[in-house]
């Protein structure tokens, strides 16, 4: 049984090549030939378990993550979890996965398809709103398929992580020459999140909040772009109802995604906004449902799924098959 640890994940993965085989997983997940039940969340308090077994042809495993917002003021990640692959033939596991990297990642190719297919190609800056390492690949990602990009702009409520995560990235571009293509960017950290929606073409929101991080103004989301990847549960929003002034359609990566968040269950409940106006991004592709209109303001909202963090594992593992990386575990 192998084992790949967060840094063997980092060193693993090619940027372009998960966010290829993230826009193919989303055309496989409109064909439906697998099974991947609807995913285990037990919640107590505000201490979350999530449970999400895949099993297609070719690729069978799990993930199981627990997310602890509180844990950002013991100086820990918020979430932690572990990504086990079975062999399809006699179930024996072939890998565990330290799950970390792996969920940064894969939400930031899940978003990167959708910066691909919902924004112009001239955008010439991003803005997050929520600075972590989910953050950090998010803005990594995303400049890689979108190479006008100039300007970087944070802002989190907490002033010193958004110092940490631009001091991270300026670390990171110089110590990667994989990264070598963001070296130019300018980033800078905003005190208001409307200085950040101001600024910025696209604007990414990566926090656990509950109530919208945007103020509630039509102005402020005029011929922009957003991606919302934080919330994942119904108590959960980081958009306000003045997006939905602007937007008239929401691009989502699954389904359920207008079952289980906030940002689409609410507008949907209030009717400002329609259930049959949520595509989800796999059907964009496949150019089942009309073109993404993208001089005008878009919503994409990733809620995450099996199936990529398993069909992202499973390319990690033969990835550290063929170079002989990870660690060997006594079975
Ligand atoms: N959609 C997906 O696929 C996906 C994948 C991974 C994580 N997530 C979700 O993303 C969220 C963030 O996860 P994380 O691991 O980055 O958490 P984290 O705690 O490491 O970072 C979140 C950051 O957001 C900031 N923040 C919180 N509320 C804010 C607000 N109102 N305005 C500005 N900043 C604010 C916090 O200060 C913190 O720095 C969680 O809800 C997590 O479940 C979603």
């Amino acid at each position: 049984m192998l084992y790949l640890n967060n840094d063997t994940v980092n060193d693993l993965v090619d940027t372009q090549e998960a966010i290829d085989l993230m826009e193919k997983v989303m055309v496989a997940y409109e064909e439906g030939n697998y099974i991947m039940p609807k995913r285990l969340r037990i919640s107590r308090s505000n201490h979350n378990y999530l449970y999400m077994p895949y099993i297609s042809e070719e690729v069978c495993g799990s993930k199981m993550q627990t997310i602890y917002p509180d844990n950002k003021k013991l100086g820990l990640p918020a979430i932690y979890g572990m990504v086990m692959l079975n062999d399809t033939k006699t179930g024996k596991i072939d890998c565990l996965l330290d799950g970390e990297a792996i969920t940064s990642m894969r939400a930031a190719a899940v978003s990167a398809v959708g910066v691909k297919y919902t924004t112009p190609e001239t955008i010439e800056s991003v803005g997050v709103i929520g600075a972590s390492l989910l953050a950090f690949y998010q803005l990594v990602f995303t400049c890689k398929v979108r190479s006008n990009i100039k300007h970087i702009y944070i802002y989190d409520l907490y002033p010193d992580a958004a110092l940490e995560l631009k001091k991270y990235l300026e670390t990171e571009i110089v110590k990667y020459k994989e990264l070598e293509y963001l070296k130019d960017l300018s980033i800078q950290i905003c005190s208001e999140p409307i200085d950040l929606v101001a600024s910025s073409d696209l604007v990414i929101t990566t926090t656990y909040s509950t109530t919208p991080v945007i103020p509630d103004n039509p102005d402020l989301f005029k011929n922009k772009h957003f991606i919302g990847v934080g919330s994942y549960r119904p108590d959960m929003r980081e958009f306000p109802d003045a997006l939905f002034t602007q937007v008239k359609q929401a691009y989502t990566d699954v389904y359920y995604a207008k079952e289980e968040t906030g940002d689409l269950i609410d507008p949907i409940d209030s009717g400002i906004l329609a259930q049959d106006d949520v595509y989800t991004l796999g059907n964009v592709i496949r150019k089942l449902v009309p073109p993404v209109d993208t001089s005008k303001a878009t919503f994409y909202k990733i809620v995450g799924m099996a199936m990529f963090d398993i069909e992202l594992a499973n390319y990690l593992y033969h990835k550290a098959l063929d170079k002989k990386v990870g660690q060997h575990l006594v079975e």
